[in-house]
Formats: C-alpha cells, structure tokens, sequence
C-alpha cells in the first residue's frame, strides 16, 4: 500500500564544476544533457509528441537533433567522463578531502569547500506506481541544492539541515519510457550555516516515497496529550487526509486504533484538496514515556472506499507532558535534573556521513555515562536522531537557532514542527543560540513570531532560548517572556557568565537552564600541555580560550570556560537552572581551541572524535550514575607524566563510599570518597597501578599498567549496529598489556565489509581520509565498517613496522 525505496547505493558524482543545466525552459520538459537519460540509458533525452516532432523537422529543413537545440535550446551532448565516480550514500566528500594550511579555514575544519554533482537512475515499474503518489525525499544534504529529475528542473534547496521532499508522480518515466534520472548540484561555496565542521554533499538518506493518491498525510496527524492524572491520560488525535486524485472522492471511511480503542469516520474529500479528523481519547492506566521507561504507543490509521481498503498508516507516539518551573523541568508531573550534553553531527572518519547505527552508537555512549538530554547544536535534530532518542528515553532539545522570520526560514520552521511533533523525546524547541541581535527590538518581534508558529502546530514542547549574558546582567524582559524557559549559556564562567546572578535576582520569577556549559579541553590519554602537538591535559590544561600562552591554573578560563566540577558546583548552588547541556560529548572537526594549526578538531569533547572516553567522562560517570565505578589515571608509562622529585599525581573519579589506592601491592590508604574525585601523590615506580573502591557490599577496581613498547595490535568489536560496525584497534607490548602512549602505523583488512573509515581521535591528525591504514593515538585506532548484508566481518590489523 505504501512503500519507500531506498535510493543510497550507486550514485555517479563529480567532484567540481561542470555545466551547470539550465533551470528555465523554452519547451516543457527539455532541459536534456545529464538530467535525462544519456546514450547508453533506456529512454529519449527529450520526449517529443506528434506534433513536436513536425514541428523540429519543419523549423531545421528535417534536421530534429538541430530543431531540438533552436526550438528548446536542449543540452544534447552529455556524457559522463572519467572524473565522475561511483559513490554510495551517505557521503561527505569533504571527510575524503586533504586539510589546508588556511587561517580562513581554522574554524569549520581546515578543508575547502566547492561544488558537485551527483546523478543516479533507477528504473520504475508500472505495478510500482500505478495509480500512486511518487514523492523523492532527500533527508540530507549540505548544502545549497539544486535538483533536476528527467530533463525537469524541481527546485532550491537552501539549508543543510532541514530536509526537502519534490512531488515527482507525474515527471517518472513507467516501464519502457526509461529510466528516471535524479541530479542534483551540491554548493559549499556560497556561505556556511555554522562556525564548525559541517561537511558537504548528500550525507543522510535519499528515497522514493510510493503511496496512495488518497491518503493519510504523516505530517499532518498527531496525538497530543493533553493531561495525565493518576488514572488516565487525555489525548487529542489529528488525522490528515489528502486527496491527490483529480475527481471528488465521497464516503471515505477513516478507521483509527490508538491502544485498545477503535473509532470510525466518513468524510468527503475535493479533488487535490485535504480534511482533517479530530477527536479525544482516554487512555486509561497508561504507561508513560519516562527516561526510565520510554514506553511507545502505535496507532494505526486506515482508509476505505466502500469495502477497498487504500491506506494504512502507523504513527509512534508516547504518553507524557512537560512543564518548566522556576524550580527546573518536570516530565510528566515529576521534577527531572537534565544532564545534557550538546553535540554536532560528525563522527571521527566519517564527517557527517552518519549512518543512523553510528548514531546509535554516540546515544549509548552518552548514557552509560548517565546522560539523559541532547541539545542538537546547532541545527534542527534529524529523524533518525528522534526516533533513537524516543527508544532510548532521552530528551531532545532541537534547535531552530536562525533567528530569523523571513518567510523562507519561518515555512523551514513549520514544516520541520509539523514533522517532528509526534516525537515524545522533542520536549524543547530552541529559537536560537548567542545570536548576537538578542534582546533588541527586532529580536523581539522576530521571536514572537517564531515561538506563535511553533505553538499553533504543538502544544507537545517547552520554547527556549540560548543566550549569552553580559556581565552587567542587561536584558529586555518582554523578549524573555516570550520562552517557556531562558536558557544562558555558560552561566558558570568566571568570563562571560556572571549576569545570571543579576538577572535572576531582578526576575526571579523566570524559569531559567543552563543550555551550555564547560567547553572543557582535554586531549584523551594525555597528561601534559603541548601547544606544537596540540594536545591539552587530562589534569586540566593551563591554555586558555581567550587569552594566549599558559595561563595560572586559577585564572579565569583556563581550561575551557569551567572545569566539570566547576559546572556541577554552579548547578548544586543554583538548582533553579533545571540542568546543564555540556558543550559537547563528543570532540568535531574545526573549532580547534586553544590552539591553531595543526589542530583540526575540537577538544571540547568527553569523548574524542569517535567514542573513546577522556578522563572527564568518568567524571560525570561518577556523577550522575549509581552502578558502582572507580577510574583511575593517568596511565602508567613514565612517557608522558611529569614526575616531580619521584613524585607523581594520581586522580580517581568514583561514585563509591571510599576508594583505596595500591602500588604494586602496597596501599597508599583509603579514602572516603569525594564526589570531585580524589587526588594522590604518591612516588612514581613502574607496575601495576589499582583503585579499589567500595559501595555498600560492592567493590570495584580499575588498574593501570605500565607497558613495554608496542609489539602488536589487538582488535575488539566495540559496537556492533544492524549494518554498521565500530572495531576497536588496540597497542599492546609483547606481554599483552595495553601500551597507553602507542604511535604506531596499523594496516587494517576487513573480509565481509568495507571500510568507511579509520579515526585515532588525535586533534592534530593530519594525515586524514585513509581506509588502508593509520597511526594508532595514546594507543588507540578505530575502525568504521559497512557489513556486508548477512555477514560477520573480520577484521585484521596489524603493526607496519619500520613506518
Ligand atoms: C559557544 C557556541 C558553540 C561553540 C562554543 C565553543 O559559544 O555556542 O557553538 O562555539 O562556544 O566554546
């Protein structure tokens, strides 16, 4: 009845200029050259009827290819040459691009951008789409784009992050017509949407969309809640319907089932018009959708003509309401700390190409750290991050960011609201973030505009901001009181955040969050600052963010713009913020801080580029999760430490009663634990390094061990997606043990796959895209494979020695 094909394998794309085709016509349907069918493809660059055909030979004395070019001013000659390759989607070609040495490039990741075209074609049968709607959905794709489908040009797109969708139903070639030809021009060069990594080309999913000319319309049905008492919760249901047919359709029946109950409508609908159906609904002992529990409901929606049945539509919803107070966020009645974490969308070795398993990956890791909110900063969340986030019980903040009211971006807003609201997870829409126009007039006006729109097509999510304060606290309280809730960024740096105190003693009856916070550097498995390699200690870096060289420990944003205890203090002693969105889980590509060149990525992150945890992760591990955890560091090879008179420091990060230290046996006490971690300093010897901590009946220890040097490698799954699989590279020395400081060059195989990538996580990696081989950084390489359909990979890696 409804069917989508996947079009991501098997595009053909040319990296450059190429000419581009023309996007007005002379005669309908002519544009011709690589947006129709080329010599060696099933079907007419140009169709041309009875009197077409005439009509060419009559103009150009019998010559048609001439009397096309005069009549049409058709592009003929195309072909594909040998700059054009064969590529799969998704696709960054950035990630694949060598970095530049280009001050003007620092910022979003040290790579050119340019333009590039992609074209794929796929045949279509009649039993396919008789009869139906055709819809050529693109999920993805950075950034301008321009789209021609068989020889007709569909449209501009102009953002990366919002998806677009073209109507196609009567442009497809049926059957021995020929194939249908999809182009499309992709353009980086005429300005970025961000200051970070944002990649380039076709990077999420691209399919056909085949349903029902009648037939229910996703964007347009809905389940609010619109109350939960004890016993029961109150949902409105909208249906949308449309009728794409060219004649009146009468006596439609709707049948809907949401839980256990059943309800019935009969509605006429006009031709290439649209009705909607609502109704209320008790739910009664209903399972919420909680972080703990993120319960989803199906309902299912159908349509008949008479006894034929046309449509059947299944929706998604959860059961929950969400309330912010001056006291913080409340999920479904009930007060909720939100530990968030911002986070862009690359991945080490992939840029943004994402595969909705790798992103699986990231949410795992950010709740077995105890996350339970993700702001996606700085652009409007995708489908597949909502839908994950929906099944994992995590919070999204989605941001709409451009604060900007112009019609084009205000018909981006709605459409992406209306998409998006059924989503229990989406229980923040964000309008905007440090925009520098914040609290003027304009800004005013602008946002009122915006936060309306959102609210008349959801009543489902809190409005928000994300702003910077000054120190002396000025704002406009009319703009504020436009949000549900005001969200300040960094409130607890000593830099730029000290307003907050004065504005919430002036407006306490505010609600207030913290939506980014800490821009914590850290190099992983680093001890020791090294502006010429880039890297930033575990132990906290002297570098600062705004001033240059090493800074005093004490000063302010020495760092980042607060250590993570720092900002967990700030939030004990200021509860009413509701949380705190840690800027950011993971480490991107561009905004290198503190340093320049050679960094290309950030070092903001818990995690490097790929997952692999900093210290700090454990940090916020012992926070605000209850398993019982002990982490011990630095690593033990003297390589890397510093070492004062024999003396070295040793840090624990635990959410145990009390942690006990052990040097090659020997006790260095026990201590009661503190909640920022312990420190030791205690006489540097090679050996076995061990942490033992104690909850309740439990104990728990974490042991670092001094290594030789690397003598090979060893390779675990560290995630394993429906598709896509992470393999973890891992030095050790002859003896087995994990060498921390491994540097090594490592060969990597895969039987049953394919590679997408290899990513160490080091900031300063220049040796970028490379599927074959890679350094290992503080011992560790990971590897990125696409499986093959029904197959287990093997992987092997190995040292290649004398590089
Ligand atoms: C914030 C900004 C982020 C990122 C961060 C780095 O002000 O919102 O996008 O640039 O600074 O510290």
């Amino acid at each position: 009845m409804r069917q989508n094909r996947l079009l991501n394998d098997g595009w053909q794309f040319h990296l450059g200029e190429i000419e581009e085709p023309m996007k007005t016509v002379r005669k309908a349907a002519a544009i011709g050259g690589l947006a129709a069918p080329l010599e060696n493809e099933a079907g007419d660059t140009v169709l041309i009827g009875a009197g077409g055909e005439h009509f060419l030979r009559l103009i150009a004395q019998g010559d048609r290819e001439k009397g096309l070019r005069m009549l049409a001013n058709t592009a003929l000659e195309s072909e594909l040459d040998e700059d054009w390759v064969s590529v799969d989607l998704p696709h960054d070609w950035k990630n694949e691009l060598p970095y530049v040495n280009d001050p003007d490039l620092l910022m979003s990741g040290s790579k050119p951008d340019g333009i590039a075209y992609y074209r794929k074609t796929f045949a279509l049968t009649l039993d396919e789409v008789n009869e139906k709607q055709v819809t050529l959905h693109f999920m993805g794709v950075m950034r301008m784009a321009s789209v021609w489908f068989n020889g007709v040009f569909l449209g501009d797109h102009y953002s990366g992050y919002s998806d677009f969708s073209f109507d196609v139903s009567e442009l497809i070639r049926i059957g021995s017509e020929g194939v249908n030809v999809v182009l499309i021009k992709v353009d980086t060069t005429k300005g970025a949407e961000g200051w970070w990594y944002e990649g380039a080309g076709i990077y999420k999913d691209v399919y056909l969309e085949i349903k029902p000319k009648l037939q229910i319309v996703a964007e347009a049905s809905f389940i609010e809640t619109t109350e939960i008492n004890q016993q029961e919760a109150l949902l409105k249901i909208t249906i949308g319907l449309a009728n794409h047919h060219f004649e009146k359709k009468q006596k439609i029946t709707i049948k809907s089932q949401v839980a256990d109950q059943q309800n019935i409508h009969e509605c006429n609908v006009d031709p290439l018009a649209t009705t909607e159906w609502s109704y209320c609904q008790k739910i009664c002992a209903p399972q919420l959708w909680s972080l703990e529990n993120p319960h989803l409901y199906q309902a299912t929606f159908q349509l008949f003509d008479g006894e034929n049945q046309i449509d059947d539509y299944q929706l998604c919803f959860g059961i929950r309401t969400v309330a912010y107070t001056t006291k913080g966020f409340l999920l479904n009645g009930e007060r909720k700390e939100l530990r968030g974490v911002c986070e862009h969308q690359d991945f080490g070795g992939l840029g943004v190409a994402l595969p909705k398993d790798i992103l699986r990956y990231k949410l795992l890791k950010m709740k077995e750290m105890g996350v339970n909110a993700y702001r996606s900063a700085h652009h409007f969340a995708s489908k597949d991050l909502l839908e994950l986030c929906d099944e994992l019980g995590i919070i999204v903040m989605n941001e709409n960011r451009i604060l900007e009211s112009s019609e084009w971006r205000t018909n981006e807003l709605v459409k992406m609201v209306k998409q998006t609201r059924n989503h229990p997870s989406l229980c923040f829409w964000s309008l905007c973030n440090e925009e520098v126009i914040g609290h003027t007039p304009l800004a005013y006006r602008m946002a009122q505009k915006l936060a309306a729109v959102i609210r008349t097509h959801t009543s489902q999510s809190l409005i928000v901001s994300a702003e910077l304060l000054n120190p002396a606290g000025q704002v406009d309280a009319s703009y504020m009181r436009i949000f549900d809730v005001n969200g300040v960024n960094y409130p607890e740096s000593a830099v730029n955040g000290t307003g907050l105190v004065a504005v919430k003693e002036k407006y306490p009856l505010f609600s207030y969050l913290s939506t980014e916070s800490a821009s914590y550097f850290s190099t992983r498995g680093v001890y020791q600052d090294n502006s010429e390699k880039c890297h930033t200690s575990n132990f906290g870096s002297l570098y600062s963010m705004v001033l240059p060289g090493k800074r005093k420990p004490e000063e302010p944003g020495t760092g980042g713009t607060a250590k993570p205890k720092e900002v967990l203090r700030y939030l004990e002693e200021h509860a009413y913020m509701g949380g705190v969105f840690l800027w950011t889980f993971m480490d991107y590509y561009g905004e290198p801080a503190p340093f320049h060149w050679p960094g290309i990525s950030s070092q903001f992150g818990i995690t490097d580029t790929v997952g692999f945890e900093k210290d700090s992760f454990y940090y916020y591990q012992s926070r605000w999760t209850e398993t019982p955890m002990v982490h011990v560091f630095p690593h033990w090879n003297k390589e890397g430490l510093t070492i004062d008179q024999g003396v070295t420091e040793v840090r624990t990060f635990s959410n145990c009663h009390t942690v006990e230290l052990f040097l090659n046996g020997k006790s260095f006490g026990k201590k009661k634990n503190d909640k920022d971690g312990l420190s030791w300093h205690i006489p540097y010897e090679p050996g076995c390094l061990k942490a033992i901590g104690v909850k309740e009946e439990q104990t728990i220890e974490a042991t670092r061990k001094t290594s030789g040097p690397t003598d090979s490698v060893t390779v675990k799954e560290r995630f394993c997606g429906a598709d896509y699989s992470l393999f973890e590279i891992q030095g050790i020395d002859s003896e087995g043990i994990e060498v921390p400081t491994a540097d090594e060059l490592v060969a990597v195989l895969v039987k049953n796959g394919t590679i997408l990538g290899l990513a160490n996580g080091d900031p300063a990696d220049l040796d970028g895209y490379n599927c074959q081989e890679k350094k290992l950084f503080s011992g560790k390489l990971m590897a990125i494979i696409k499986k093959e359909p029904g197959k287990v990979p093997l992987i092997q890696a190995a040292l290649k020695k004398g590089k």
